[in-house]
């Protein structure tokens, strides 16, 4: 089977699951195309769940909580209902211990917004079997991408890889007022800053410009990136878009179209809340992939 698109989702802010916006929409449509193509579960690396040491973890909670979500009212969450799978998550395990990775079940892991905010927006109706892999605290930009090379064949199979953190992330640099005050995350009282423009045009260029292992060089290289401290006071939001250009950028990822900007929502003033998808369904590639 030909391997299935990858994303890579700036989840935002909290209020990206209360609110309407152009990102949800494509996150919705995303999630419609999904399971039009029968997606067999969804495998995903967030940003809020990092193990320590050399370790990964793999989501092995048969019933797991949700951490609760600020700014948003509880109706929009707490009756959906999650469903990891387990089966998948032990395939996962082992083809992460056949890579070489320090990889163990988690059956205590509470599932937080990062995910399941995704998921809610992505699947209103019902959450697909879902598998989620912890991020490693170092924040290794290669070791991130490796893991998603690791899993990458399950796309093979009809599994969906999504990464879960943000483009342009910096919660100290964001203007918090209109938010706290009004509920207002989408108020831009100024223009985003400089540094911020800067580096969310180079993550566009990135995922937007490179295929295959040239898309990995180019993803991983933005942590070098002059403005990347700027745009990452940490790197917890970062390191899945590495994840992500290892399950979108193998040799055979060349002959896919070019990654594609789906949407895009600023808030907070300076947060860039970037949506990208890399490859395409089977059946709607067009002439471009081959040019
Ligand atoms: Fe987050």
């Amino acid at each position: 089977m030909a391997p299935t698109p990858v994303f890579f989702y700036s989840h935002g802010s909290t209020m990206m699951l209360g609110e309407q916006s152009s990102s949800a929409d494509f996150w919705k449509q995303c999630g419609d195309e999904a399971l039009a193509h029968n997606i067999k579960g969804v495998i995903m690396m967030g940003a809020h769940w990092d193990a320590t040491s050399d370790r990964l973890e793999v989501a092995m909670n048969p019933s797991p909580g949700k951490s609760p979500v600020a700014y948003v009212h509880p109706s929009k969450y707490v009756n959906y209902k999650l469903e990891p799978d387990l089966p998948t998550g032990n395939r996962v395990l082992a083809m992460l211990q056949d890579a070489g990775f320090n990889a163990h079940a988690n059956d205590k892991f509470e599932w937080i917004h990062d995910t399941y905010l995704i998921l809610i927006r992505m699947f209103p109706e019902k959450c697909p079997p879902t598998t989620i892999i912890s991020m490693n605290a170092r924040f290794d930009p290669h070791f991130h991408m490796k893991v998603g090379s690791t899993v990458r064949p399950l796309r093979n199979e009809g599994y969906l890889i999504i990464g879960t953190g943000g483009a342009v992330h910096n919660l100290y640099r964001n203007r918090w007022a209109p938010m706290l005050k009004y509920r207002d995350n989408f108020a831009q009282e100024t223009p985003p800053e400089k540094w911020a423009l800067e580096f969310r045009q180079s993550v566009e260029d990135c995922f937007t410009q490179n295929r295959g292992p040239a898309l990995r060089r180019a993803v991983t290289r933005l942590m070098k990136h002059p403005q990347y401290r700027d745009a990452h006071a940490t790197d917890d939001h970062f390191v899945s878009a590495c994840f992500v250009s290892g399950a979108a950028g193998d040799w055979e990822d060349e002959e896919q179209e070019k990654g594609r900007l789906g949407a895009e929502t600023w808030e907070l003033t300076n947060m860039c809340n970037s949506q990208f998808m890399l490859g395409s369904w089977p059946g709607s590639r067009t002439a471009a992939a081959t040019a």
